[in-house]
């Protein structure tokens, strides 16, 4: 049980990676608040984590709402007693994804709706956050970031700066934090088959579908896409004390991308 009696938030905890981070942390012995607004689907994320015997929550809240925030962090600590665990894995490209969008098709407000999802929601959430830990003495805020933050597959140039941004947010918070012993890592997906692509294969057949899962997976050098809960493990080591000397790094978790695949 490497996080017995800690008490965590996922926000974006519904589906995809959170929901396996969420069962994963759940299993390791965390009381788990599943932070979404996909309500009906975290609450299937809580009923698998009950169904087998772990404590969680779910609950309604929009990550760039700061009055959200405010009642679900609170929430979390009037159920549970206090935070230790805060997984900022919430994000999306919203409204736009499969549909490259270079700079001069970039509307100023989608730049504004996917910035505050992906970057601000995770000042805001953290922000929240850190007083209770402070209070508590100990915390491990993990970010999602992306590695198109650094090597963009598509032009999105509104999600890569955000993605970007949660890397200088990431570092910044974890020097500023460390005296606190709040530890704040990064971590970096590569292509994860989960909803996140859902815009992009709702037209397709399922054999269209299959095709493109295929053709993503088959540019990293592991030649397929992650699943879901293989980000729980890597989420695991930053959440727990197997990281208790690492704070302020970028985990890749990529299938071996960027390393080039054609030899
Ligand atoms: N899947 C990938 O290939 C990939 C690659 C790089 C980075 N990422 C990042 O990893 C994280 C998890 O991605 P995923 O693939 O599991 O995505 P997903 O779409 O499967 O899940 C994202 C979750 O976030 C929730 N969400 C969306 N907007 C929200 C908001 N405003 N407030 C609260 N919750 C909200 C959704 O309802 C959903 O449950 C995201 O930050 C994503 O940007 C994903």
């Amino acid at each position: 049980m490497l996080l017995k009696d800690r008490v965590a938030i996922v926000t974006g905890g519904a589906k995809g990676m959170g929901r396996a981070i969420a069962q994963r942390f759940a299993g390791e012995g965390a009381k788990v608040t599943v932070a979404d607004i996909d309500v009906p689907a975290a609450e299937e994320t809580v009923r698998a984590i009950r169904r087998t015997g772990g404590e969680a929550l779910a609950f309604e809240c929009d990550v760039t709402d700061g009055r959200q925030i405010r009642e679900m962090v609170a929430a979390t600590v009037a159920a549970f007693g206090k935070l230790d665990i805060l997984v900022n894995n919430a994000g999306a490209v919203v409204g736009a994804h499969g549909r490259p969008t270079n700079l001069t098709a970039l509307s100023e407000d989608a730049w504004d709706r996917v910035i505050a999802l992906n970057l601000k929601g995770v000042f805001l959430c953290s922000k929240e956050a850190v007083p209770y830990m402070k209070a508590n003495g100990y915390g491990k805020i993990i970010n999602m970031s992306s590695l198109g933050a650094i090597n963009p597959p598509s032009p999105h140039p509104h999600y890569h700066a955000a993605k970007a941004g949660v890397l200088g947010l990431t570092y910044d918070m974890a020097a500023e934090l460390a005296k606190d012993n709040i530890y704040v890592n990064a971590i970096m997906p590569g292509p994860f088959r989960t909803p996140f692509f859902g815009e992009i294969v709702e037209d397709k057949t399922s054999e269209e579908a299959e095709a493109f899962f295929a053709s993503v997976g088959s540019n990293a050098p592991l030649g397929r896409m992650g699943r879901p809960e293989e980000m729980a493990g890597p989420a695991l080591f930053l959440a727990s004390e197997m990281s208790s000397y690492v704070t302020g790094i970028v985990l890749p978790v990529t299938g071996g991308l960027p390393l080039p695949v054609q030899r």
